[in-house]
């Protein structure tokens, strides 16, 4: 042994981590205003009971938070109208975190999961951490539909996870609901589905959409990846949470760290679950918005995918990182996307009349330069 670095896992050598969108601070606008359309962040800010929650208890911070999760897989069970028992739940800190259990949780160095690019990064990243192989069948490159046999034809032994993001980042598309439950039918017994629905608020009123309570509830593999950061607004306070069956939750649960849920993510989380009148307003603006962004788009002669989501992927027939460069000198933070396999695409979160207009006229002023 000659080196520390002789002890560092070896298939960690080139291993690159998940960066994520760029906050704020780390933008000059030279005092210009800014409109930040590049996380899929809630416009209207954090749901106002989530607000008064956090308020309430942030005086209590020098005291360890609830030692369990119990209260907010209580408030879980009654969202979800007691269709899911509290034991059906785990949480963690934010979706991503969800993920990166499950990764943990069923992944090694012999294990192989299926995604379907372009597609949300962090599901290659985590399951290459644990060593496992990654096997990528491609959605449709014109409109981005899932191939539910090719995947089925891809599981072999060493299959553990299925990963369906639905609606799928950065696409904006939603797999139907008979597509999921193909899959979910045909899996072998030592394949589980990972359903991310973070985004199915914007998704549910489209009749061939639907989550995945009812395959959980048949006892299938399933979990159901959700988190508070969309349409709660609660992307700072990093909350997420899964449900499934009551044996793979106690399982995934074994992954979880002690006080792993801060007092504040806990509140906020809690106190959203019950602020339909926030979620039915953000999801008015976004049904409202994407109408206007479409209509401006098809003026503008842009490529755009419809989306289910609170974003909308465009392709603006610009060098992507030229184009996000050009868009920020006029005040728009976007997003492009090639690292989640949608080359030469940028990801645009829908905002409100004023971020949208802001964001068009960008546009127009960036493609007629
Ligand atoms: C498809 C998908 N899954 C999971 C997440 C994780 O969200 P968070 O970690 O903020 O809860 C995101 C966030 O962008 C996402 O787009």
């Amino acid at each position: 042994m000659s080196k520390i670095s002789d002890i560092f896992k070896s298939h960690l050598k080139d291993f690159k981590p998940y960066k994520g969108g760029k906050s704020r601070d780390e933008i000059n606008s030279n005092g210009k205003k800014l409109y930040k359309l590049s996380s899929n962040e809630n416009i209207l800010g954090p749901s106002p009971l989530a607000l008064q929650a956090i308020q309430n208890e942030i005086h209590q911070v020098s005291q360890y938070p609830d030692r369990t999760d119990t209260k907010l897989r209580n408030a879980l069970s009654e969202f979800y109208k007691e269709t899911l028992s509290p034991k059906q739940f785990f949480t963690a800190n934010s979706g991503v975190d969800v993920l990166d259990l499950i990764c943990r949780a069923f992944l090694d160095h012999n294990s192989e999961v299926i995604i379907s690019s372009p597609t949300f990064k962090p599901y290659i990243l985590f399951a290459k951490k644990m060593g496992a192989k990654v096997i990528d069948i491609p959605l449709n490159p014109e409109e981005f539909s899932y191939d539910a046999n090719a995947v089925l034809a891809a599981i072999n032994e060493n299959t553990r996870l299925v990963f369906l993001t639905n609606p799928n980042n950065p696409t904006g598309n939603i797999i139907p609901k008979q597509i999921v439950n193909k899959i979910i039918n045909e899996v072998p017994d030592h394949v589980v589905v990972v359903h991310d629905e973070v985004y199915f608020q914007f998704a549910e009123e489209q009749t061939d959409y639907s989550q995945v309570v009812d395959q959980v509830n048949e006892g299938k593999a399933v979990i159901a990846v959700n988190s508070f950061s969309k349409a709660y607004g609660l992307a700072g306070m990093r909350v997420g949470y899964a449900y499934t069956t009551e044996e793979i939750a106690q399982y995934v649960s074994q992954f979880r760290r002690p006080f792993m849920l801060n007092k504040l993510g806990l509140a906020g989380a809690i106190a959203a679950l019950k602020d339909d009148a926030f979620i039915d307003k953000t999801k008015a603006l976004i049904r409202k918005e994407k109408t206007y962004l479409y209509q401006a788009l098809d003026d503008l002669q842009i490529k755009y995918w419809k989306t289910a989501a609170n974003f909308i992927l465009i392709k603006p027939e610009m060098d992507d990182k030229i184009f996000e460069a050009k868009m920020l000198e006029e005040g728009i933070m976007v997003r492009p996307v090639a690292n989640f396999g949608a080359d030469e695409c940028i990801r645009v979160t829908i905002g409100d009349r004023e971020a949208n207009t802001a964001y068009i006229n960008a546009l127009k002023k960036v493609m007629n330069e």
